[in-house]
């Protein structure tokens, strides 16, 4: 017997959550960073086809040759920048010609812009609603210009792929 904790009753461990994510197709975003690394090298020991992306190619690069090095399957496009909606259509294809489908979405990716609240200028307030904000959460749904081809964002793409 076992409890969900990554102990069993009798007091050994035990894999946690193993192959709760077997065949699923895992979208993550920012998999160069410390999150979407972690994330993304958890979901593929978890059975996951990670797909990853991030801006800075080096670090996603190497997240990729991590998880494959472990007998995980990630595929990741790099550089992408997800302020261009382009790419973030770039990436969604990606996930559905490599496995054909979307389970999951994560979107990680963001950039914080910190400053005291009474120094912080225009432009970085504007850049931490872009890129924290509306990097995330943005999307035509919420928007007047709700119409085909206006997707701007990842969620607008991968909403396509979407299996209910
Ligand atoms: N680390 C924490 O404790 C913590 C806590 C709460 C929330 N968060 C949120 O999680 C996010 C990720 O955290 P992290 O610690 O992994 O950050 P991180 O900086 O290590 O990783 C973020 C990754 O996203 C990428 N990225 C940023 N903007 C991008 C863009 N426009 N297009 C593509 N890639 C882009 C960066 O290149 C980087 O590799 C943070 O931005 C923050 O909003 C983090």
């Amino acid at each position: 017997m076992t409890s969900d904790l990554g102990v069993s009753t009798a007091g050994e461990p035990r894999p946690l959550m193993a192959g709760r994510l077997e065949g699923k197709v895992c979208v993550v975003t920012g998999t160069g960073g410390s999150i979407g690394r972690a994330t993304a090298l958890t979901f593929a020991r978890e059975g996951a086809f990670v797909v990853g992306c991030d801006v800075a190619v080096e670090p996603a690069e190497e997240t990729v040759e991590m998880a494959r090095a472990e007998g995980g399957r990630m595929v990741s496009l790099q550089p992408c920048r997800l302020s261009d909606p382009a790419d973030c259509g770039r990436l969604v294809e990606l996930a559905v010609s490599e496995f054909g489908q979307i389970d999951v979405l994560f979107n990680l990716a963001a950039a914080a812009y910190f400053n005291r609240l009474e120094d912080i200028s225009d432009e970085e307030w504007d850049s931490a609603r872009r890129n924290e904000v509306d990097l995330v959460a943005r999307s035509p749904a919420s928007g007047d210009d709700a119409s085909p081809g206006s997707e701007r964002s990842c969620n607008d793409h991968a909403e396509r792929f979407r299996r209910n």
